[in-house]
Formats: structure tokens, C-alpha cells, sequence
């Protein structure tokens, strides 16, 4: 076998379609009206139009109703929006909320998300959902975090006693996927660190990665140099680089991933890594929501 054939690569593809098609026959079971999600959009960032657009799609497919509600980034300010998701919050034909970031710079993201009544918080934002993760309660996962994992358990690549660096302090991908990965539990228990844009000696830090997590944005930034021979490299970054196709661009992860090609055990491909992680974990976030929304109506 050539050194090339040497790296897995972690496709998100089969994993995400086995999760769909459980909550797609769960929606199917259900009495009633189907489980309904609202995204809202401010302003027309290329990037978030194309995964609002895909988070859709797959909701279509699973049979989950979902409303577009897009606001112009001057028409609306922070109180016009905590407007909005009041009425949403007091909707009882909605049971998933969804506002796409990023929102424009004069908006609080962490407000809006913690406005969004727990019960119908499909990314699990809310500070009530942040604080019963940190506290082992059940709760609504992060959609990136729990896709990471449910990746990792399925290509059997297992966590426990293993160092993870995550490259990303967000409360989307690196506080909840740090806090996931420090349970302890079979897909946790690893040892667990973040780095973030003042972390000093970023390369020694992220060599001493068996499991490595890039979301920083940068594209093709981390080649071998950064990683350890053998680690296994999840690459959440979606970054557009111009590209003479024609759409113009091409989509780039955070890791140059030809380098590590060989070198790694294992990397997820952007796209088709990570990404449809994400929207899976979703779907079975909103249906989760819908059944909360059942119990508390
Ligand atoms: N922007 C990038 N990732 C996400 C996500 O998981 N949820 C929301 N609401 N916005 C995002």
C-alpha cells in the first residue's frame, strides 16, 4: 500500500444519512402535526444563506416543517429580534428556534440564543441548556460537538485517556465539545485542552494531539508541522477560498490535508466531514424538542 492510502478519511456522509433516516422514521411514527423548527436569518452572509438553505433541505427530508424568517442586517435591531423570538417562544405550533450566526456585530448572540425558551432551543445555546451540560443534566447538545462525537464513536476512534486539542473557545464548537469530551462517559474521559488566538507555542501544543480539533477558520493553515505522526485530525473550519470554477470559490478546512495525507491516522475531508454532522444532529435536536415541547404544553 502506497504512504497515501495510508490516512482514513472520516467521511460524515454515512454516519449523518444513518441518523437522518432514524429520525426520519421517528417523525413518520409521530400523532399529529409534524415537529416544526423556525430559522431566522439576519443580513445575507453567503456562508450562512448556503447552511440555513441545507439545514432545510434535510429537514424537508425527515419531514420536519421549517420557516425561513429573514431580516434585512439594518432592519432589525437586538430588541426587534428578542420581539420576534418572544412571539415564537409563545407559538405553540413551533417547537425548534433556530437564529443562524453569526448576527451583525450591534447583536449580542449569547442574548438572543438565551431568549430562546430551553424547550424549543435546537442548538442548545441558551445559557439553561449550556448550564445543565456543565452539570451532566439532560439537555439540548450543541449540533457540532455532538456530531463530533457521534463521529468518533462510529470510526470506533476512541477518547478515553487521550489527549484532545481543540483549536476554538466558542460556546458553537469548543466549550461544549471540551465539556462532552471530559465526561465521564465511553465517548469522553479524554484529557482535554484549548487553544484559542493568544495561546502561545501553538504548534508545540497542537503536536502533543493524539485527537485534534481544528476551528479556527484559517485555511490550509495546519499542515503536518502542527501534528503529531499518527493523530487523527477533525476539521470543523469551512473557510471559501477563491478558485477558478465556476463558482469562484472552493471550500477549504482548516488543515492541508494533503500534507497530512500519509502522515495522520485519520482526517475528516472538507466538505463532507463535519458539515453534515451538524445538520443531522439538528434534525434530532428539533425532534427532541418537539417531544419537550409535548411535556410542557
Ligand atoms: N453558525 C455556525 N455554526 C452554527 C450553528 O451550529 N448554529 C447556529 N445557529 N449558527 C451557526
Amino acid at each position: 500500500m502506497s504512504a497515501s492510502n495510508d490516512s482514513q478519511i472520516l467521511s460524515g456522509k454515512p454516519v449523518a444519512q444513518a441518523i437522518l433516516e432514524q429520525v426520519r422514521s421517528q417523525v413518520l411514527a409521530l400523532k399529529g402535526r409534524p415537529p416544526c423548527v423556525v430559522f431566522i436569518r439576519v443580513g445575507n452572509d453567503p456562508a450562512s444563506v448556503s447552511y440555513v438553505k441545507q439545514k432545510q433541505e434535510k429537514a424537508t427530508w425527515v419531514g420536519i416543517k421549517s420557516i425561513l424568517k429573514v431580516f434585512d442586517a439594518n432592519g432589525i435591531d437586538e430588541a426587534g429580534l428578542l420581539q420576534e423570538i418572544q412571539k415564537l417562544n409563545q407559538d405553540s405550533s413551533v417547537d425548534g428556534i433556530l437564529v443562524q450566526a453569526p448576527l451583525p456585530n450591534s447583536m449580542d448572540f449569547a442574548k438572543i440564543a438565551s431568549a430562546i425558551q430551553p424547550e424549543k432551543d435546537v442548538d442548545g445555546f441558551g445559557v439553561i441548556n449550556c448550564g445543565r451540560l456543565q452539570q451532566n443534566l439532560p439537555c439540548i447538545v450543541p449540533c457540532t460537538p455532538a456530531g463530533i462525537i457521534e463521529l468518533l464513536k462510529f470510526y470506533h476512534i476512541s477518547t478515553v485517556g487521550k489527549h484532545v486539542v481543540i483549536v476554538n473557545r466558542s460556546m458553537i464548537v469548543g466549550q461544549p465539545l471540551a465539556t462532552l469530551l471530559l465526561k465521564n462517559t465511553p465517548q469522553g474521559n479524554a484529557t482535554v485542552t484549548i487553544c484559542h488566538s493568544k495561546t502561545e507555542y501553538l504548534q508545540a501544543v497542537t503536536r502533543e494531539a493524539d485527537i485534534l480539533i481544528l476551528a479556527c477558520g484559517k485555511p490550509a493553515f495546519f499542515d503536518r508541522s502542527f501534528v503529531k505522526e499518527g493523530a487523527v485530525v477533525i476539521d470543523v473550519g469551512i473557510s471559501r477560498v477563491p478558485s477558478d470554477n465556476e463558482r469562484g470559490y472552493r471550500l477549504q478546512g482548516d488543515a492541508d490535508s494533503q500534507s497530512l495525507k500519509g502522515y495522520v491516522a485519520g482526517y475528516t475531508p472538507v466538505p463532507g466531514g463535519v458539515g453534515p454532522m451538524t445538520v443531522a444532529m439538528l434534525m434530532k435536536n428539533t425532534l427532541n424538542c418537539y417531544h419537550l415541547c409535548q411535556l410542557h404544553s
